[in-house]
């Protein structure tokens, strides 16, 4: 039978830049920018807390890796399309799927023919499927904002318009303004190679730091859908639009508010903080707000030498953006307290322009990827979150306040306070095949399945009236503060970089993205286990995980590998029991998103298999499970960010296009969205059927 979806072959591919010696197929200009070179620096996780293999509970299920009893047959191969002119700005022929029988074999939401392989500069969807830029880098969204100049570029400009590198994205519904909604981005992280004529790495000016200030933080925009199609467009100046960037004051709240550990010299409160930075997935509430991970914060603070910095990835010497030279508070050596106020989980209301984002301490301070909310059957709200580093671990933190439904300003502001009082949890994973089975090459144990189960240690619990540490030798403020350490302690699971994390709301299972971990196994590293079960992990993985009796609250749970990622002909991928000669390759996955349907749609960061990075949709339960089929790919040396997938149109971050080693404004490996002559410039695009139905109905 043949395979649907070729891999392009390694001599086609890495043209683009992609495909180098950077773990996870990245650019060395991506790890420079984006997390600071963390893959070259030695893990800060050198805890030696055991791993899922110590502990086997010696049950061995007997599942049959097919489950689907029904199996699909192959269709027709899939119209590949050709694979594709190469090489810089090249522009391929539609690499799409043709075959309509093709695409209604598949579960409802998922029926479009899958996109193949490929390293177009550009964003490549399904027959059949259009698309539109929504908003791009530098577009004004504030009253006053002048229009995109990147020769003129200035801090107040910036200030006003759509913020760099958009990854994590949320639509939220505006009932008044009929077709219209709330735009809420991340804006990670600043590429001042790309941004800037005769960048001077060694040399920034002032004006070129408060740009990159203001392109950080956050983004809301009011945005217009198009009657008949999925395309949407950017509302400018509406009232509601704002940008939150790295000055913008936010309150902190939660138990580590006024804690010691939070003074700075220009804030003797602890309670008042300058900035977001580093926000890279979240989550949208049921209460019509918005989270934000503040990721990998340690890049902007120097002279990072303690060993709670050393844990946290913060490194001596100077920082490669040199903010320290024109804010001390990024200067550890002068300002020590001021990298202990970054690395939560912020909130923003974003119906109220006038309203303070938050900072919520009691979710712990880590690498945070994002947060996702699941509500437990008494209403009470459970944060998941991943710390999004190698040997890394993943939390939730379940509150111990209900969730009020209305929307009056005391119901809101109630709101805002849940994610305050309750308990923090670290996640610990048994295996249940023998250790023994899991040599690091992937190869399934006996019973067929990776799996097992695991518990929920809590680490910590804060109340109305003061906190209480569970971790022995940690006080409540120091465990959430320093998150990592407590967890070290409380002998958490290492995973191969926990990101993005989603429960489903269909089922109620939750989904969590392991992105890879090259060291897995190595020399000195924790050995492959049934959880991480590949050693030099380059393809990651996707857990599927089941909280006792359904409640968000348990604090245990059952895990297995729903799909172990990879090319499908590599016997060490699994993709939730389906045929793998009927499924798409993947390679990273980051990003987690559920349909309407229930289906979940996973994006990827990096790719080991010579294509660009792309959105990949997969039924989680029925005759389809595990079905993964490409929806889109992106430009050159982007990564798909931020999906979001309503039933009209799917909506991507373009994040970083461009982003390839020895590319600068002069010498750009990606002129997309505009074309040739023009920047390359993040942004978000919509794509919909061009006949007007819904998405893969
Ligand atoms: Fe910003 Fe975890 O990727
Ligand atoms: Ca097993
Ligand atoms: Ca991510």
């Amino acid at each position: 039978m043949r395979k649907l979806l070729p891999l392009i072959t390694s001599s086609k591919a890495g043209k683009a830049g992609k495909a180098g010696s950077h773990p996870g197929g990245r650019s060395a200009l991506t790890c420079r920018f984006r997390c600071g070179d963390a893959c070259f620096h030695e893990v800060p996780n050198t805890s030696d807390n055991e791993y899922v293999g110590d502990v086997i509970s010696g049950a061995v299920s007997r599942r049959s890796i097919v489950r689907a009893a029904a199996v699909v047959t192959a269709a027709t191969a899939a119209g590949t399309g050709a694979v594709l002119a190469q090489g810089e700005n090249a522009v391929a022929a539609p690499p799409v799927g043709r075959g309509k029988e093709h695409g209604m074999r598949s579960a409802r939401g998922l029926r479009f023919g899958p996109v193949a392989p490929n390293t177009a500069d550009r964003v490549t969807v399904p027959e059949g499927y259009g698309q539109n830029v929504v908003i791009r880098w530098g577009d004004p969204i504030l009253r006053g904002a002048p229009e995109f100049d990147p020769d003129h570029q200035t801090a107040k400009a910036q200030a006003g318009q759509f913020g760099y590198n958009n990854d994590f994205l949320s639509l939220l519904p505006l009932e008044r303004e009929h077709g219209r909604q709330l735009l809420v981005s991340n804006h990670e992280y600043t590429d001042e190679v790309l941004m800037f004529k005769d960048y001077d790495a060694d040399n920034p000016t002032r004006e070129q730091v408060e740009i990159a200030w203001a392109a950080h933080g956050l983004g809301v925009v009011v945005v217009e859908g198009e009657r008949r199609t999925g395309e949407l467009t950017a509302v400018p100046r509406h009232r509601l639009n704002r940008r939150i960037t790295a000055t913008t004051e936010f309150r902190v709240q939660g138990p580590a508010a006024g804690s010691d550990f939070l003074k700075t010299s220009a804030d003797p409160t602890g309670t008042k903080v300058l900035g977001t930075l580093n926000n890279c997935s979240g989550g949208t509430t049921p209460w019509g707000t918005t989270l934000h991970g503040e990721e990998n914060v340690d890049q902007y603070f120097a002279n990072g030498t303690r060993a709670t910095d050393k844990r946290y990835g913060l490194k001596p010497g100077a920082t490669e953006r040199k903010w320290e030279r024109f804010d001390k508070r990024f200067d550890v050596a002068q300002e020590p307290n001021e990298p202990h106020r970054f690395g939560y989980v912020v909130e923003l209301d974003p119906y109220d322009p006038e309203s303070t984002p938050v900072k919520h301490t009691a979710i712990g301070r880590f690498k945070h990827e994002g947060a996702s909310i699941a509500l437990t059957p008494d209403g009470r709200p459970v944060a998941y979150s991943g710390d999004d580093s190698r040997f890394e671990y993943f939390y939730k933190f379940v509150s111990s306040k209900r969730m009020r439904r209305g929307t009056s300003r005391a119901d809101r502001e109630h709101n805002m306070t849940l994610l305050d009082e309750g308990t923090l949890y670290v996640a610990k994973l048994t295996g249940d095949s023998p250790a023994a089975e899991f040599d690091g090459s992937g190869k399934l144990p006996a019973d067929g399945e990776f799996d097992g189960s695991g518990t929920w240690i809590p680490l910590a619990t804060a109340t109305a009236d003061g906190a209480e540490s569970h971790i022995e030798g940690m006080s409540a403020e120091e465990v959430f503060v320093f998150t990592r350490l407590a967890a070290d302690k409380a002998g958490a699971t290492k995973m191969d970089r926990p990101e993005d994390i989603e429960p489903s709301p269909r089922t109620g299972k939750v989904y969590l993205a392991l992105t890879n971990n090259v060291e897995r196994g190595l020399d000195g590293k924790a050995p492959a286990d049934e959880a991480n079960p590949r050693k030099v992990n380059k393809h990651g993985s996707v857990l599927e995980l089941t909280e006792q009796g359904g409640n968000a609250a348990a604090t245990k749970f059952g895990w297995l590998l729903f799909l172990v990622a990879g090319d499908p002909e590599d016997p060490a991928t699994y993709f939730g029991g389906f045929p793998k000669d009927q499924v798409s390759p993947i390679s990273c996955p980051d990003n987690v998103a559920f349909d309407s349907y229930g289906n979940l749609w996973i994006s990827t960061d990096g790719n080991e298999l010579g294509s660009h990075d792309g959105l990949f949709g997969v039924a989680t339960v029925g005759r389809y499970r595990g079905q993964l089929k490409q929806f889109l790919t992106m430009p050159i040396g982007a990564e798909t960010c931020g999906p979001l997938v309503q039933d009209r149109r799917v909506l991507v971050s373009v994040q970083h296009p461009g982003e390839v080693d020895g590319a600068s404004v002069e010498k750009p490996a990606s002129t997309w969205p505009d074309g040739p002559g023009t920047l390359v410039r993040p942004s978000v695009v919509s794509v919909w059927r061009e006949d007007g139905a819904d998405v893969g109905a």
